[in-house]
């Protein structure tokens, strides 16, 4: 089936969700240190602990991921906008200049905000590309808390708390609805009507 728009089109669109950022690394066949960036990784399970990435089809790094069977999640920072445009360009040394240190599953880049250890789980085949679940074996967060890194529509930049905080949502009265207890949404207007929905979820 011909879809009713181009890939450009397609990618535009898709470029509208701001995301965080992340550099998947893993060890190369010779003990190299090996990386992408990659902002299609979502969490998962929390129980067992499961993320996901998306890789294309053409990446090399796929090959090292698959031979590997692990990797590390790299977190990125606001100000590591150039070391994730470098971790996206082919046939340079992508670990030039950047401060890292080894870990099992990956090398883990300095001053980024969270690393997670991952082994592969299973692989799924997804058009051009292919989605990878892996159990987290192991993580850690930056004590410094460096602000994260944000990606939109094809420029970088970092997030910024909102008026009203997070935990706003916790005074509200919660339904039980099945299995989960639900905060009903919040009115727009007061902390936003998507991102209090999306937060009104509690599985217990
Ligand atoms: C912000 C950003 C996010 C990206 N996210 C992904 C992604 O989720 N999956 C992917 O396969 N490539 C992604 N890429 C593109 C890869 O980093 C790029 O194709 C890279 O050259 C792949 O390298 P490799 O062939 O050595 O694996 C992203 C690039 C940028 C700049």
């Amino acid at each position: 089936m011909v879809a009713p728009f181009d890939a450009t089109e397609f990618r535009r669109t898709l470029g509208y969700l701001p995301t965080g950022v992340t550099v998947i690394t893993t060890t190369g066949e010779f003990g190299e240190p090996v990386g992408m960036a990659c902002n299609s990784f979502m969490s998962v399970s929390l129980n067992p602990p499961l993320i996901m990435i998306c890789a294309g089809k053409e990446s090399a790094t796929l090959v090292d991921l698959r031979r590997s069977g692990g990797f590390c999640v790299n977190i990125l920072g606001s100000g590591q906008g150039e070391l994730c445009r470098q971790f996206s360009v082919k046939d340079i040394d992508r670990f030039a200049g950047v401060p890292w240190t080894e870990s099992a599953a990956g090398p883990e880049l300095g001053d980024a905000v969270a690393w997670m250890s991952c082994a592969i789980e299973v692989e799924h085949d997804a058009g051009d590309h292919v989605i990878i679940i892996a159990r987290v074996t192991a993580l850690r967060v930056n004590p410094d808390e460096p602000t994260p890194l944000v990606f939109h529509r094809g420029k970088f930049g970092s997030f910024r708390e909102g008026v009203e905080p997070l935990a706003a949502t916790a005074a509200l009265p919660r339904q039980k609805v099945g299995g989960s207890t639900r905060v009903p949404p919040v009115a727009p207007g007061a902390y936003g009507y998507a991102q209090g929905y999306a937060y009104g979820y509690a599985h217990r």
